[in-house]
């Protein structure tokens, strides 16, 4: 049978948008497919998939549903779903879903030309994992891109007690040392001028092959060191593991942009206790404290769950007046607790009425898009250097970069700005977005 298209949807976490990017080039590489943006245009169609919260979890399967009218006309269309709910629910999808030929977890991707060829005769599972298999094994990127991902780290053994990740991406495996910065020379070869490095946990990393132990502040030193490499960004990191090596490596290091995300969750130590974070309050605050010694403008984004079991009206004005000493910036999210299956908190049911975790979702954001709001009027007028990365989304004759806080700068120019780093003083401020005025 002849394949030659190709089309990826994917949910959920920047993990997983990279490892789409991966199997996009990896399947253009060995079996010379070609993405398409459309389902109705593909020979191939791919879901990589979500199980953070159960909404996610369940798009894949009114998804499939949308689908099926494809794999009536096209006889030899092959479905793939692949991601966290494809090893939280293989036998599930397989069951319900008659016409999909192939399940693959997020450790398998670098066996999917194999696996490809195999779901042609007949319907397969592949949803085991030796993380260390993927992270070694998946070819390098080919393509020029200004800011480019890359894998550090995969999974994670924290166990929150409310989330799944541990169960559906495995235990934390961190790729060698050799293979990361082989990588980031080649990006930069290419001309990438920023490198994002991706993990559930960046500051986990640990490389300890051959009795050489390195972190990820090592790591950093080495990147920035690298010819080319103008900034370094990284997501996501973890609060009870910012050691000070790191924090030094944020003194030492102008290349790591002036924003860290650091998930705070909750501002309840009683929370933060049930939740199995491993710091409190204190720490939290201890730890950002620390890092505007050294960066006094650090812009510092979080996560945060409402509604986590038990949650009290107290516990939930402690997160607040914590959003109001830290001032937290954009890029920060908040859900509202959803019991996964497998986790600890399950066990505690959802004691926490709806209508209560929308009323304080609906505070929290309020707050934290005030900060947003005054940190971004603060840049008015400012200088920001930015990287350009494409064509503004709603004029052609202008382009877009970041500044390191997170902000997307649109200025005058055409598409031949794209990948160069820019001086821009920011002239006008709006709600998603900042205008800026190249300056020499
Ligand atoms: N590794 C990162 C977070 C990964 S998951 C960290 O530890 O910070 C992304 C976010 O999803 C989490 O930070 C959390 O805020 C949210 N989340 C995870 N499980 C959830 C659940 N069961 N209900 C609601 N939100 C959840
Ligand atoms: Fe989930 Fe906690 Fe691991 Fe983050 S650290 S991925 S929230 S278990
Ligand atoms: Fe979702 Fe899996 Fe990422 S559960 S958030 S896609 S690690």
């Amino acid at each position: 049978m002849h394949m030659s298209t190709l089309h990826i949807k994917t949910y959920g976490c920047q993990m997983n948008k990279h490892d789409s990017d991966r199997i996009a080039s990896m399947l253009s590489t060995s079996l010379g497919l070609k993405l398409v943006h459309t389902a109705e245009e593909a020979d191939i169609i791919l879901f990589n998939t979500c199980s953070i919260r159960e909404k996610a979890a369940n798009k894949i399967f009114s998804d499939l549903g949308r689908i099926k009218p494809l794999t009536l006309k096209k006889k030899n269309l092959i479905i793939g779903v692949g991601g966290c709910v494809a090893v939280q629910a293989a036998e599930t999808i397989f069951k319900r879903v008659p016409y999909v030929n192939l399940v693959f977890g997020p450790q398998s991707l670098y066996r999917l030309p194999t696996l490809l060829m195999q779901a042609q005769h007949k319907r397969i599972i592949d949803i085991d994992y030796t993380p260390i298999e993927k992270l070694e094994n998946l070819p390098l990127p080919s393509d020029y891109q200004p800011s480019a991902d890359v894998s550090i780290i995969e999974g994670c053994h924290h166990f929150c007690t409310y989330c799944i990740v541990p169960y559906v991406r495995g235990r934390a495996v961190s790729r060698s040392f050799s293979s990361i910065l082989n990588e980031v020379n080649v990006l930069a070869k290419n001309g990438t001028k920023e490198i994002h490095l991706l993990g559930q946990n960046v500051n986990c990393y640990l490389d300890a092959r051959q009795h050489n132990i390195r972190r990820l502040s090592d790591l950093l030193y080495r990147i920035a060191d690298i010819p080319g490499v103008e900034r370094i960004r990284m997501t996501t990191s973890h609060p009870a593991y910012f050691s000070t090596d790191l924090i030094q490596a944020y003194r030492d290091l102008p290349k790591i942009v002036n924003h860290v995300h650091l998930p705070v969750q909750s501002g309840s130590n009683t929370v933060l206790k049930k939740m199995n974070r491993k710091y409190t309050k204190e720490d939290y605050l201890r730890l950002t404290d620390a890092l505007k010694t050294i960066r006094p403008n650090i812009s510092i984004s979080s996560d945060f769950i409402v509604g986590f079991p038990f949650e009290t009206d107290a516990d939930f004005e402690d997160t607040l007046n914590l959003v109001r000493q830290i001032r937290f910036d954009r890029s920060s999210f908040s859900f509202m607790y959803n019991p996964r299956p497998q986790t600890k908190a399950a066990k505690f049911g959802d004691p926490v009425p709806l209508w209560v975790k929308k009323e304080r979702i609906k505070i929290l954001q309020k707050l934290l898009l005030k900060y947003e709001r005054a940190i971004s009027q603060s840049m008015l007028h400012t200088i920001q250097r930015i990287l350009i990365t494409g064509t503004a989304k709603k004029s052609p004759h202008q382009v877009s970069g970041r500044t390191e806080n997170n902000r997307i700068v649109n200025i005058d120019g055409s598409s031949s700005l794209i990948g160069k780093m820019l001086n821009v003083r920011v002239i006008q401020v709006m709600s998603n977005s900042l205008q800026g005025k190249v300056i020499e």
